[in-house]
């Protein structure tokens, strides 16, 4: 286990540097295919949400569900594989964890390697704070920016890039919780970084890295869903001279057609507008469903031109729209209420995808120290319990057709308990 103190473990950790790949599951290149027999199961996180619930009728709707049998939704979208809260991002783990607590709807943000290959990672240059590359010293060789130990009050530095390397060493890493300690003055030390309300529990041997085909492989294997998510590339495009922007765009549905997946079983996404335009004008099948990420309100000051935005949005055929969680609510007197924002997106009949529940601390921490995810609804949060009271805003009110969870036990949980399923 590579990423505790080795004052801790330096016997395990010895071991899993001799074999690092040493997992309970296949390394073969083709992923296995668990099969859609899983039995859902929800785990103990909800009924612990629902017992720091403020009394009410919402608590008493949720408490008689403890006991349901639980039934998979689409409604569930597993972010970056759906147990993404306490598994390493988008390894195989953290996509059958999804599966386990009742995702549909399984998530693989795509970035692509040096040999044009794509691979299942949040961005195209994370590989140094979600995989064990920088241990790797043959490929840590082969990064953007290699480690630099901290030094002279600089924290340490490290860039690894999916277009560093090839899909044959891509397929070497082990993945591990995001995260990475800025202080670190050895590419060991740099492993650490788990928020303590997250765990390493889940991170021990070398949690499996996907290539998107793997992803496809299991994912309709398990009879579930796909949203993939077209990362924007941090290299110059067109890469290496001729590969272009639209030809990225292209080879992710291709990927979807050469496996003969249904259009209808897969909500392509990007934040970069011109590709969701893309799809629609060159893969109306799968541009029906494609998803605009919307992220142009972060500075509260462009709450009216985003809002603006969303006529040119309808006017475009794009039919489906994901803002962040707090876009679509707001706080009225410690109150979650739906936001101007959207009131619009609902007026222009827009399919509504919300992101990211479970990706926060504790939310009394939230309460204290604030948080991306809660930034307009604050002071209307207090426990975890308010995890619950924001998704039934946001379903009852919003009518959101979709949301992406880093623990898709706890929306699996409300959406059959309201039977939403
Ligand atoms: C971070 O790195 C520094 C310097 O190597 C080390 O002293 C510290 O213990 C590390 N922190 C963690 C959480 O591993
Ligand atoms: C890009 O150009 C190189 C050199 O001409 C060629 O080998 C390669 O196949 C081209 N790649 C693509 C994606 O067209
Ligand atoms: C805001 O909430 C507090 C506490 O619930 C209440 O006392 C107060 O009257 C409310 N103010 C308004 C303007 O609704």
């Amino acid at each position: 286990m590579l990423y505790r103190s080795a004052a801790i473990v330096a016997g395990a950790a010895a071991v899993a540097v001799a074999k690092p790949c040493s997992s309970v599951f296949p390394t073969s290149t083709s992923a296995p295919a668990p099969g859609p027999t899983v039995k859902v199961d929800v785990g103990f996180r909800p009924h612990y949400i629902v017992d720091q619930m403020a009394p009410g009728p919402l608590k008493e709707e949720m408490e008689a569900c403890a006991n349901m049998d639980f039934q998979p939704s689409d409604f569930v979208i597993g972010h970056r594989g759906g147990g993404t809260l306490q598994i390493p991002e988008h390894s195989l783990e953290s996509n059958l964890a999804g599966q386990r607590m009742g995702s549909g709807v399984l998530e693989c943000d795509v970035a692509f390697t040096s040999d044009l290959e794509l691979v299942c990672r949040h961005s195209q240059c994370d590989l140094h704070y979600t995989t064990n590359i920088l241990l790797i010293p043959d490929l840590a060789a082969k990064c953007t920016v290699p480690f630099t130990p901290a030094a002279d009050g600089q924290p340490a530095t490290a860039t690894c890039c999916t277009s560093d390397i090839t899909l044959a060493e891509f397929k070497t890493l082990c993945a591990k919780m995001e995260g990475f300690n800025a202080s670190a003055t050895t590419p060991e030390d740099f492993q650490h970084g788990t928020p303590a309300w997250r765990t390493d529990l889940y991170a021990a041997g070398c949690p499996k890295v996907l290539t998107h085909k793997e992803h496809i492989k299991l994912v309709d294997g398990m009879g579930l869903k796909f949203t993939p998510e077209l990362k924007l590339p941090e290299v110059e495009m067109p890469f290496q001279g001729n590969y272009t922007q639209e030809m990225y765009a292209q080879q992710l549905i291709d990927e979807y057609r050469e496996a003969g997946i249904s259009p209808d079983r897969v909500w392509p996404q990007s934040f970069n507008y011109p590709d969701v335009l893309y799809w629609i004008d060159n893969e109306p099948e799968f541009g029906l469903q494609a998803v605009w990420l919307d992220e142009t309100a972060d500075d509260p000051a462009n709450f009216p031109n985003s809002i603006a935005f969303l006529d040119t949005v309808k006017a475009d055929g794009v039919q489906y729209l994901a803002p962040p969680l707090p876009y679509l609510v707001q706080s009225d007197n410690g109150t979650i209420v739906p936001s101007p924002y959207a009131d619009r997106a609902n007026e222009l009949g827009l399919n509504i995808v919300a992101w990211t529940l479970e990706r926060s601390p504790p939310l009394a921490q939230v309460r204290e120290e604030g948080n991306y995810y809660y930034f307009t609804i604050q002071d209307a949060v207090h426990n975890d319990g308010d995890i619950f009271t924001l998704l039934d805003v946001l379903y009852r009110q919003i009518h959101i057709k979709q949301i992406f969870s880093d623990w898709s036990g706890t929306v699996t949980y409300y959406i059959n308990c309201v039977g939403g399923v």
